[in-house]
């Protein structure tokens, strides 16, 4: 069964507020794989105009290097996003975030905008990628059919502060009143091959917790997380990727499986434990991450 990451491997994603060139001249120092040109909850109201200027200007100017460049937008019901693509789309971002996104219009919407823009501009139309921002309650509830809504999606972001607010939650460290959610993401990413990124860990002063906060993401399948500081991405980065241990351990068990198979056993002992089909998979799927 070959495990097939069809979308480039995306482990930390970086907000930075659209109006702000400061910040986002420096992106390109940045070890991060993916840079969020933020046009919504990171401007304050009364900046929205100037952070679509700003945001234009660097895509037109900047060298981001290898980075993906992304712009998130207004959620469709503002009115805003049909601005935000007309002034963007042009200096070719690699695609956009849909923020809040509670249901298939919600992105069919966003879709049919970028269409056009699309066909404006001479381009092939789906060449601007989709992101979907989970952070409402009915955003989760309605997670296949965003899922679905577009061939252009390729992944799911998990919005944890949003939600918590919509949902009466208070948030706490541990995460456990937005666990349901988290967990839903992940899994109805999987369910529609869709790449998954967590929440982002406000307290960019804490290097510990955001080291263990990534690993108990990875733990449950994501495969990256949003960033707020240029602090976070290295520690984001390493929880993300593969250990030489894991990648090791991984070969051995292939190797060890495949031996076994040929031999006719289907389950067997590796390193004292059972081993079977599912490990296998899971083993790939490590193999696959490295690349
Ligand atoms: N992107 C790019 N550069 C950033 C950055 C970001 N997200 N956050 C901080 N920096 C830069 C700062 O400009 C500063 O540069 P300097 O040394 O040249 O002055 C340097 O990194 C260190 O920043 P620091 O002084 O520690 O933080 P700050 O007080 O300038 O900013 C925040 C703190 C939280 C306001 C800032 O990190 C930020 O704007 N984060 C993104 C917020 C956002 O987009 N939220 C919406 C999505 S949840
Ligand atoms: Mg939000």
């Amino acid at each position: 069964m070959p495990v097939a990451y069809t979308h480039f491997a995306r482990r930390s994603l970086l907000f930075m507020p659209g109006d702000s060139m400061k910040k986002i001249q420096k992106a390109a120092s940045w070890e991060v794989d993916t840079v969020i040109l933020d046009l919504e909850d990171g401007v304050a109201q009364n900046r929205k105009l100037e952070a679509r200027t700003t945001v234009a200007e660097a895509l037109q100017q900047l060298d981001f290097g290898p980075r993906e460049r992304l712009v998130r937008l207004n959620h469709v019901s503002t009115g805003l996003p049909a601005v935000e693509i007309a002034a963007t789309a042009s200096w070719r971002p690699d695609g956009f975030i849909a923020p809040k996104a509670e249901d298939e219009a919600d992105l069919r919407a966003v879709d049919r905008l970028l269409e056009d823009a699309e066909r404006q501009l001479g381009l092939d139309v789906g060449v601007f990628r989709l992101f979907a921002m989970i952070e409402t309650a009915r955003g989760v509830m309605n997670l296949k059919e965003i899922a679905r809504a577009t061939t252009r999606l390729e992944g799911l972001i998990f919005g944890a502060e949003d939600l918590a607010g919509d949902i009466g939650a208070v948030r706490t460290s541990a995460a456990w009143e937005v666990f349901y959610a988290r967990s839903a993401v992940v899994t109805a990413a999987a369910a529609y091959d869709l790449q998954a990124f967590d929440m982002v860990f406000p307290d960019f002063h804490d290097a510990t917790g955001l080291e263990a906060e990534s690993r108990f993401a990875r733990q449950l399948g994501y495969t990256g997380k949003t960033c707020i500081h240029p602090n976070q991405t290295p520690i984001v980065n390493r929880a993300f990727s593969p250990t030489s241990e894991e990648i090791d351990r991984a070969q051995r068990l292939i190797q060890a499986f495949e031996a076994q198979q040929a031999a006719g056993a289907g389950a067997f002992t590796f390193e004292g434990k059972m081993v079977d089909m599912p490990m296998l998979v899971a083993a790939r799927k490590v193999l696959a991450r490295v690349k």
